[in-house]
């Protein structure tokens, strides 16, 4: 276990030159020393970063439910592994523990086989954050079927086209869904996406709010009677390393969202060793990340990792403002919870509050507290630091993506010296790089660029689901033989990693990842519509907002009406989810374009951030024209 537990900035250092001098030997060892394999494989990697193509742990063979469950059993059968903590505080907690869990996920997974569901398939999971969620995806992983999880505020539409991309055969959801005060009819939603989904023949529901619901014959089964019935062991499926575990759908600044898939062996020895490392897991320590699972979040710190580790993951339905803007702290109090994983969003939305909503619980079973999803303002960190950490938690700032599928910068409590704003240092066997605008790697410290990774990792995502084409253009092809984030970076003189941003055309809101294409595309589906055009603009709780500039058409039609911005938000709430809706919009008559026609955003984006002295030469533009309409009539 000599490199699992980093436990001072000296020892960060050799391991990390360990990895790097030898990358094989290093995720050999760990390989090796912490997880149970069915076949060991015959080679540790092969890969070829032009085409790309990356396979780790080759000729292994294993079943990921058997690191997370099976194998606890003789040591933690009566261990805690789930903690569920329903959104309404006078509900019942749950604990579920490692025994149960496995009883629960072999049932879920009779009930899977008996509906068809073979190794391979697509099962798209659309459910709230109840325990059905983790054991569906498990219940999956046991049988080799592939899982898509949607996040459950995405709308019709948009699980619509997830469904048909990856031609899934079965769709598991509940009748409802409760967030704060509210009730969702997520069924209702199924079965409008289902209108045209041809290959789903199975929908499999939860029950959850014990609402009325319409259940199509022959394809929707009320769960429960079918897990009730089902034999309480199931053989797990063994697969080869390289075998995909799971699809999860990220959007791209362009096109239609990208099913990231994610493979068994490297994913999984990936999540353990990042969560065990980043949030120092001891046994008996109760670890919290408040994201949905319907997010790689979710997936690699609710699920997988802590579960590869043996460890007790909290699962949370509700939202922080609810009954009040305590409940998350109070949930600290509750369980006793040693590490908290949530994002700058949330902390900046509850640092609004006043201060007794937290001091009022007990926090003194925190010992370290994590932030991802977009980058932590300094005022956030303080505020996270001074009253939740009481300046006695080390905070990781953890940066990556769906597609790292792992936390790739972040400090190692109590080795790694933290600074607000700074993800600070790689993980071992992560090899950052910032390349300029040439294409040429930035050498040394005091730097900044474009961030990419030169090497690979066990936990990357391998291909996009039906397009590798486009997984090799988007990832492989600005940089050749590295893969390019989408983010910018800057290394300081220390070595330390800063994340400045996105660099294209994805906005970070509230820590969800939107591309501004799809958003365009809904806006445009408005009868009044002409064109329009997204740009971000800072937010002092979400992050980033959206602010839309948006032509009409010349028809009666096209005239400015009240209920305009109403139908715009509308049209995006039904393709998109109201995680996208626009904060602002502009009716221009005119966007600035290039000679060639692509838009200019970058001179939008500063309209929107109200940066306007230094607009750069618009003069080349196709309309320089309109750029002073835009900036007289900015909102
Ligand atoms: C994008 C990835 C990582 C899981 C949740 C989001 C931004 C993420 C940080 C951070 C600065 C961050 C990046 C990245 N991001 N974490 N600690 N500091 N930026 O996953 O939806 O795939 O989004 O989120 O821009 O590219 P995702």
């Amino acid at each position: 276990m000599s490199n699992y537990h980093i436990k001072n900035l000296e020892e960060y250092f050799q391991v990390y030159r360990k990895s790097v001098r030898d990358p094989e030997s290093f995720w050999e060892e760990i390989a090796e020393e912490n997880f149970m394999w069915r076949k060991r494989w015959d080679k540790v990697l092969d890969y070829d970063l032009s085409k790309p193509e990356v396979s780790w742990y080759k000729g292994a063979k294993l079943n990921i439910t058997e690191n997370c469950i099976d194998r606890h059993l003789y040591t933690r059968g009566d261990k805690t592994a789930i903690i569920f903590e329903p959104n309404d505080p006078s509900e019942a907690a749950e604990h579920i523990t490692y025994r149960q869990l496995h009883d629960r996920v072999c049932r879920f997974a009779n009930v899977l086989l008996d509906h068809g569901v073979k190794k391979g398939d697509r099962v798209c999971i659309y459910l709230p954050m109840i325990p059905d969620l983790a054991v569906s995806l498990l219940a999956c992983a046991r049988i080799g079927a592939i899982h898509s999880v949607v996040f459950a505020g995405f709308s019709s539409t948009a699980l619509h086209t997830r469904i048909n991309d990856s031609d899934c055969k079965m769709v598991i959801t509940s009748d409802g869904s409760y967030r704060g005060g509210k009730t969702i009819d997520l069924k209702g939603i199924v079965d409008e996406a289902l209108e045209s989904c041809p290959g789903v023949k199975t929908v499999l529901v939860a029950k959850r709010i014990n609402s009325e619901i319409p259940m199509k014959a022959n394809r929707d089964k009320w769960l429960q009677p079918l897990l009730d019935a089902a034999n309480n062991k199931c053989v797990p499926e063994i697969m080869d390393a390289e075998d995909p575990l799971f699809i999860l759908y990220t959007s791209g600044s362009t096109g239609k969202p990208k099913g990231m898939v994610h493979t068994t062996a490297g994913y999984m020895v990936y999540t353990a060793y990042s969560f065990k490392n980043v949030f120092q897991y001891r046994e008996n320590d109760v670890f919290w990340c408040t994201a949905d699972i319907g997010w790689i979040t979710g997936h690699s710190y609710i699920v997988y990792g802590p579960l590869a580790n043996g460890a007790t993951t909290v699962m949370f339905e509700g939202v922080p403002s609810y009954p009040d803007f305590g409940r998350f702290w109070q949930v600290i109090e509750k369980h006793k919870v040693n590490q908290f994983y949530t994002a700058p969003t949330a902390i900046r939305a509850l640092a609004k509050e006043r201060l007794d909503f937290s001091e009022k619980y007990d926090l003194s079973s925190l010992k370290i507290l994590g932030s991802v999803g977009e980058p932590i303002n300094e005022e956030a960190w303080h505020w996270y630091n001074d009253n939740i950490g009481k300046k006695n938690c080390p905070i990781v700032d953890t940066w990556w993506q769906t597609e790292t599928g792992g936390i790739m910068i972040s400090p190692i409590p109590y080795s790694t010296p933290t600074i607000p704003t700074y993800a600070t240092l790689p993980l071992p066997g992560i090899q950052p790089a910032l390349m300029d605008e040439n294409g040429d790697e930035l050498k040394g410290n005091l730097v900044s660029g474009r961030l990419c990774i030169k090497f690979p990792w066990p936990g990357m995502a391998r291909t996009i689901w039906g397009n590798h084409e486009r997984y090799r253009e988007t990832y492989f092809s600005t940089f050749k033989n590295y893969y390019f984030s989408g983010d910018g970076a800057l290394r300081d003189s220390t070595g330390y990693y800063r994340i400045t941003g996105r660099v294209d055309d994805v906005i970070i809101v509230s820590g969800h990842n939107l591309g501004t294409a799809p958003i365009e595309d809904a806006i445009n589906e408005h009868p009044a519509v002409a064109e329009s055009a997204i740009v971000g603009f800072p937010h002092d709780v979400k992050g980033n907002a959206l602010y839309g500039f948006v032509i009409l058409k010349e028809t009666g039609e096209g005239r400015v009406h009240d209920n305009l911005r109403k139908e715009i938000n509308q049209i995006i709430t039904e393709h998109i989810g109201p995680i996208a809706k626009l904060d602002k919009i502009q009716f221009v008559t005119g966007l600035p374009k290039t000679r060639s026609g692509k838009i200019m955003r970058r001179i939008l984006r500063k309209i929107a951030e109200k940066d306007t002295n230094n607009l750069g030469d618009i003069s080349t533009l196709l309309n320089p024209e309109c750029v002073q309409e835009i900036m007289d009539e900015a909102l």
